[in-house]
């Protein structure tokens, strides 16, 4: 190492930044480059730099004077691996340097330092690192680690002299550059901490060495030296590299390291956020086995050698602010990286990359004598049958134990759960954080006593609460058992009696892996349970399969027309809901803020009770006579005013509000419609006709056929007329209204969601609907209100979004809130337009109106009255909004709250003058909001709007969370 020809940091340990003043740097520009500019000081650990304005204030080049600790062959290197890197990815923004007026890429200047300086001005790259981007998303980390892939692809074969260095940032010399500034570090807890953590990472690199490809690494490709181009608040994955100061030649892995070290100092990342970019790297630059293994503990090792090189840079450049600044993060980064042992991160990253080694099933003497006939294994997972019938404190730990007590009841001699599990029963309601619900081994509850025997023979270990037998492959940890073995046991001999009434856990591993936590995350599950082994075979019952569906999203994309998108990119796996929850078979319980189907909340016992009922006894179709359809039909119309009596039933929203054109259409006789812009009615051929959302059909508003007549979206916030203009959107639908009339095509009809929900959840300006109407009505067509969002008591203070605007239309559609989510849509007119419509033949839907569907629709009304969910929907949705409300006052991006009720929009704009729609930020909020346990999703034209719609069960405690999740969101970014 003290060979190298170039700096060699274990001889020269102390590096302050060469002092230059602004002056002397634009002296240089004027002297050398021909450019008179501003230069302005900017932060760096070793060098000097300088940002360089022009005249217009822009920046337009970086100036770079190297600490003379560096010679010039070293900064040729660099100057070459950038040129090289330009070149093999012409794709990517590299920070090159500008020749100066001597043509050449390098600067000598003397005087300028003790000594001879070299500058040099390099290319600036707009947009900005990730310093400070806050929250890194998965898709931003990926593209970190898609960076480092092809840095370290195009640098692959270049060898140069100056490459020839041993830097503080090399890890080839981390543990010895800990150990060497460890003692600079003030809090002797935190050096042991350090040196614990390097000494631990240090242990798994040293067999791995010989191991370990090296080639020119660009060494500090971190968030600080990545550039990413922004849309508003939204970084776009870096495609640009700068500052090559560190170029050497070192392990290739180090550069991945480093990369994916810097995520962990951004808010809201844990150790498993720097998979996306583990996985990125390696499909461009696959690891070896030995690569991935080094990866975390280098990435441990790199965070140890920032704290120390900090420490000790504070002592010999007192005055380097940027370093201060600097070591919030650094410690955030050691924190993260320490905080899960590294061999589960190692685990949970060879299972990412798919580089597991099968694990064996056990094979050992039994751990009772307990006969494995007489043993029920409790399921308690998202899918298992034991939630189906479960109260909603089901969802706390006691419900385990009831299962368990009544499965003893009936005769079970022990309950044992299941390995690898992730336990619905422990997952909280509200979290932000994912929880530990995977269970890393199995937990036994016997109905008697039962002796625990030793699989093995082995040493117990005694500790709190717990004992282990290490054997000379496996160890076994029993918890909570009330005589323990002493110290050597033989294979059969008795470790302890378990008692009745209790669980006590039991976990295996391999001798030397760490002990699990009885129950971790979904995120490092792959990484504990590569380390665990199922404990089920010692007591005679089957390993279980590993059933995580990977694959479902590849095998429905096989079979399910992909234009049937879904929710996310990444979307967890639904299989259970509750009230205005969704449980993912993860483990993880989401606050469903956009369900406004199910109405009444998910799985609403009194609609499952309906439908079994039902189904058990009859169900046929409305051609025969049953009260159901009748009761029905008279409750539905109840809800109505007059002269709007008469029901048809079908099966959606798009059925209704098509069935409505048509009687639209058939009773006037006429065949034009005029629709509002922004809208979705549905998607057949009439209701789609009369869609013009461009966010749901980006052609939709060239595309609409003959018959149809859009007038402009009345949108008051954003719309050509807003505040107190709104009211001309009325005049102007009229005017085409009457334009129709006078080119001899009066309409048929006007058809129009009675609060724009579409929109957002946007009222329509006053009088909008009454003016409209009228003008339709005189021209001899039809008012068709879409209800299938809207109506049915959402908007808290009224059941119909048409008594919001004070009027009754001729024709209601209403579908959704309806059936709660099972199929049922409804058209409600007056008795004179239906039996106008007998001109078209007789009407009959198979299944509308069957007995079953018209069941559910009698319960979900019954419900709604005994529950008082408008009444609910009014009060949570106030508080809600006013909530939401008050978030603008801290968040800019907050443009306004739209909407009543639960049905609430929030729409975020870049800037409150332009109102310039932050489209790509909602898109990436909506991710974030995921991770942090909400369900919520973009709407509107310009999909900057969050969608409010929960099921109208919510309660304050769920609007908080949502709240309060939003505000950290928009807080932290995203
Ligand atoms: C306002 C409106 N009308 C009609 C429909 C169509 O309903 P469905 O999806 O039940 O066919 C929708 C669906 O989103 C809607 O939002």
């Amino acid at each position: 190492m003290s060979a190298c020809l170039g700096f060699n940091f274990l001889e020269q340990p102390e590096l302050p930044a060469p002092e230059v003043s602004q002056a002397q740097a634009e002296q240089v520009l004027a002297t050398h480059y021909g450019i008179t500019a501003r230069a302005e000081s900017l932060g760096s650990n070793q060098d000097k730099n300088f940002l360089v304005y022009d005249a217009a204030d822009q920046v337009i080049a970086v100036l770079k004077i190297a600490n003379p600790a560096f010679n010039a062959t070293e900064l040729a290197a660099q100057d070459a691996a950038a040129d090289v890197i330009a070149r093999a990815e012409p794709t990517l923004r590299v920070a090159v340097p500008i020749p100066n007026l001597a043509g050449e890429v390098a600067t000598e200047v003397p005087g300028l330092l003790d000594g001879i300086a070299h500058v040099r001005l390099l290319r600036f790259l707009p947009g900005g690192t990730l310093v400070g981007a806050g929250y890194l998303s998965p898709r931003v980390v990926a593209g970190m680690g898609e960076l480092a892939a092809r840095i370290s692809r195009a640098l692959a074969d270049f060898r140069h002299p100056g490459l020839d260095r041993a830097l503080q940032w090399d890890l080839r010399y981390g543990h010895d550059v800990v150990a060497a500034l460890v003692a600079h570090v003030d809090d002797p807890a935190q050096r042991d901490r350090l040196v614990t953590a390097a000494d631990g990472a240090w242990s798994r690199i040293a067999p791995l060495i010989d191991e370990l490809p090296r080639q020119a690494v660009h060494l500090d490709l971190t968030d600080a030296n990545v550039v990413a181009a922004r849309t508003g608040g939204t970084a776009a994955p870096a495609d640009g590299i700068i500052d090559f100061g560190d170029l050497s030649d070192s392990w290739a892995v180090s550069e991945l390291a480093i990369t994916l070290s810097s995520v962990l100092g951004h808010p809201g990342s844990t150790p498993s956020s720097i998979l996306p970019g583990v996985k990125a790297f390696h499909a461009i630059r696959p690891l070896s086995t030995d690569e991935a293994d080094a990866l975390w503990p280098l990435l441990v090792l790199r965070t140890a050698v920032l704290i120390v090189s900090g420490a000790q840079q504070t002592v010999v450049d007192p005055d380097n602010d940027y370093l201060t600044e600097q070591s919030g993060q650094e410690t955030r980064m050691f924190e993260q990286a320490t905080s899960v042992p590294v061999d589960v991160m190692v685990a949970l990253i060879r299972a990412e990359l798919g580089l597991s080694r099968p694990t064996e099933d056990l094979a050992a003497a039994p751990l009772t004598d307990v006969d494995a006939a007489s043993m029920v294994t409790l399921d308690l997972s998202a899918v298992s049958d034991v939630f189906d019938t479960a109260e909603e404190g089901a969802y706390g730990s006691s419900f385990a134990d009831e299962l368990a007590r009544s499965a003893i009841r009936t005769g079970a001699a022990l309950v044992v759960t299941r390995f690898g599990e992730p336990n619905l029963t422990l997952a909280p309601l509200l979290s932000q954080d994912s929880p530990e619900v995977v269970a890393t081994g199995v937990a036994l509850w016997p109905a008697d006593p039962v002796t625990l025997t030793a699989p093995w023979p082995g040493d117990v270990i005694r500790s709190d609460g717990q004992f282990t037998l290490r054997g000379s492959a496996y160890e076994l940890t029993v918890t909570a058992p009330t005589e323990v073995a002493t110290e050597g046991v033989g294979t059969g001999a008795a470790l302890a009696t378990i008692t009745g009434d209790g669980w006590t856990t039991v976990s295996v591993r391999p001798v030397g892996s760490p002990i699990a936590p009885a129950f971790t995350t979904a995120e490092l599950a792959p990484g504990w349970l590569a380390l665990s082994r199922d404990p089920r075979p010692l007591l005679g019952l089957p390993a279980l399969p590993d059933t995580r569906s990977r694959d479902l999203l590849a095998r429905r994309d096989e079979s399910f027309a992909r234009v049937q998108e879904h929710y996310y990119a990444d979307p967890p796996q639904i299989e259970r809901g509750r009230r205005h929850y969704l449980m993912s078979t993860a483990g993880r319980v989401y606050l469903d803020m956009v369900n406004n189907v199910t109405v009444l909340g998910h799985a609403h016992p009194r609609i499952a009770d309906t439908a079994a009922r039902q189904l058990r006894r009859l169900n046929t179709n409305s051609r025969f006579n049953y009260e159901a359809v009748v009761e029905f039909s008279e409750r539905l119309a109840a809800t109505l005013p007059d002269p709007l009596d008469t029901v048809f039933l079908v099966n959606s929203g798009s059925e209704a509000s098509d069935l409505a054109l048509r009687l639209a259409i058939a009773v006037s006789g006429r065949r034009d419609v005029v629709a509002v812009g922004e809208a979705y009615h549905g998607w057949t051929y009439a209701t789609d006709a009369v869609s013009t959302s461009t966010a749901d059909n980006p052609n939709a508003l060239t595309t609409r056929p003959d018959w149809i007549h859009t007038v402009e979206s009345p949108n008051s916030f954003r719309g050509t007329y807003r505040g107190s203009d709104a009211h001309r959107y009325a005049l102007d639908a009229v005017a085409k209204v009457e334009r129709l009339v006078a080119a001899g095509r009066p309409p048929a009809g006007f058809i129009c969601e009675s609060v724009y929900g579409n929109a957002g959840g946007m009222a329509l300006p006053d009088g909008y609907l009454r003016q409209v109407y009228a003008a339709v009505r005189e021209a001899g067509g039809y008012a068709v209100a879409d209800e299938v969002q809207v109506g049915y008591g959402r908007l808290g203070e009224w059941f119909w979004g048409f008594d919001q605007q004070r009027v009754v239309p001729d024709i209601v559609s209403i579908a959704k809130s309806t059936g709660n989510g099972y199929p049922l849509g409804a058209v409600i007119t007056s008795r004179a337009i239906a039996e106008a419509f007998s001109s078209q033949g007789y009407f009959f839907s198979s299944t509308g109106g069957s007995p079953l569907s018209c069941a559910i629709g009698l319960t979900v009304l019954d419900v709604l009255r005994d529950e008082d969910l408008q009444g609910n929907a009014a009060r949570v949705g106030g508080h809600l909004k006013a909530e939401l409300t008050a978030l603008g006052d801290k968040h800019p991006i907050v443009g306004t709250v739209h909407g009543m009720g639960l049905y609430l929009g929030v729409e975020l704009v870049r800037d409150r003058e332009t109102l310039e729609p932050a489209t790509e930020e909602t898109s990436a909020i909506c991710d974030r909001m995921l991770e942090l346990g909400v369900v919520i999703q973009p709407t509107g034209d310009r999909q900057n709007i969050l969608k409010t719609k929960p099921p109208l069960c919510l309660d304050r405690a769920g609007a908080d969370f949502y709240v309060a999740a939003l505000d950290r969101v928009l807080t932290e970014g995203w």
